[in-house]
């Protein structure tokens, strides 16, 4: 079967052979070193700078994010929310569900946020200690614009922290740069292992400013993960293999070339979507490497569309939110090839043409 959802993903041979190494012990030297291998590759593809570092966490992509959101916030202190989607929407849920203090900003799911109403929420509410987005809103396949929303949140003295769970290892994404403090990412997306690790990229200077907040969660806090050699609590072993393999993985195939592959897949989806009088509903212009989001048409419904592609081998998404219905979405992640998406593309104009034709 073809995964074309946003994780988990289509995952290679030599990923999934990994799972099958030994049994060992997580509180054991072989652990210890398998753990400290996974962190020096994140750091080695992603941060490429001392200043950061890496924290694995045997957990969801949300759970990732709320360890970023519980550890980070000063008490008394506001996190502003830049919402412009569902997982936009979920940061500021993790805020609410731990009563921490926040502004959220609502805007157009399919559009970059405004700049300047970021601006003048920072200038209104000095409490704000820091900014939230999501970098990649998996919900319509949007890319906003962490490089300039970085140095506004530098420029006022704010941590920044970004969701990049569908991202990182998809996009480009310059974390000095960027001024990004934390970034929560995952391994079952772009970095093509299982889903069940996460991790975080986190400036290291912050750990010891984690550390004198007060622990809100025992199993998300992350200075809690800063004790070398090992995790705190039982970790996933297997998928910590696999981890380390799609890490290896991904550095032999470079990061620029995996995210020139993405983008190449991505484009050629939207062209081809295009061609058959689809339309997709982000702009070209800010439309990300790795997930389409696409009006379901007239003369289908999704579940039927769903259905008949999976039938033929493919697997599509459906819209979330306010968009369950209208949209059908596509994800390029996962070591797919051209043939892959070449035989997605005829399925789709088969399943179209039929209920045309039907009608
Ligand atoms: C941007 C983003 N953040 C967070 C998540 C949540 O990840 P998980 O489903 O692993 O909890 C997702 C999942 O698709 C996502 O796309």
């Amino acid at each position: 079967m073809i995964l074309l959802n946003p994780g988990p993903v289509n995952v290679s041979e030599r990923v999934r052979q990994a799972l099958l190494r030994d049994d060992i012990c997580h509180r054991e030297e072989e652990f210890y070193s398998l753990l400290y291998d996974i962190k020096l590759k994140l750091i080695q593809a992603f941060a490429r700078s001392q200043d950061y570092r890496a924290i694995v966490i045997s957990c969801s992509g949300t759970a990732a994010v709320e360890a970023a959101i519980t550890s980070i916030v000063q008490p008394g202190k506001k996190l502003l929310v830049i919402k412009n989607g569902v997982y936009g929407d979920r940061i500021a849920e993790i805020a609410q569900a731990y009563r921490l203090g926040k502004i959220e900003l609502n805007l157009d799911w399919t559009q970059p946020p405004p700049l300047a109403q970021i601006e003048s929420s920072l200038n209104a509410d000095p409490l704000i200690q820091v900014v939230a987005v999501v970098h990649h809103e998996t919900t319509t396949g949007l890319r906003n614009p962490v490089k300039e929303i970085g140095e506004l949140a530098h420029r006022y003295g704010k941590i920044f922290l970004v969701d990049g769970v569908s991202s990182i290892g998809g996009e480009n994404i310059d974390l000095a740069a960027s001024h990004i403090d934390i970034l929560a990412g995952t391994a079952g997306k772009c970095i093509q292992g299982f889903p069940g690790v996460s991790f975080l990229l986190v400036r290291d200077s912050l750990i010891d400013t984690m550390r004198t907040y007060p622990k809100r969660s025992v199993s998300l806090h992350l200075p809690s993960y800063c004790h070398d050699p090992g995790v705190p609590f039982t970790p996933s072993v297997q998928l910590h293999y696999a981890f380390h393999e799609a890490l290896a993985e991904l550095l032999d195939e470079g990061v620029d070339r995996r995210i020139d592959r993405y983008h190449r897949a991505s484009r050629f989806l939207r062209r081809s979507f295009r061609d058959l009088d689809l339309q997709c509903i982000v702009s070209e212009d800010y439309a990300s490497n790795t997930i389409t989001a696409v009006r379901v048409p007239p003369f289908l419904t999704y579940v039927e569309l769903h259905d008949q592609l999976k039938v033929r081998g493919f697997v599509i998404y459906a819209g979330q939110g306010a968009l369950y219905s209208n949209i059908f979405r596509v994800a390029n992640m996962g070591a797919l090839t051209q043939a892959d998406f070449d035989g997605f593309i005829s399925a789709l104009e088969q399943v179209c043409e039929q209920a045309v034709v039907g009608r």
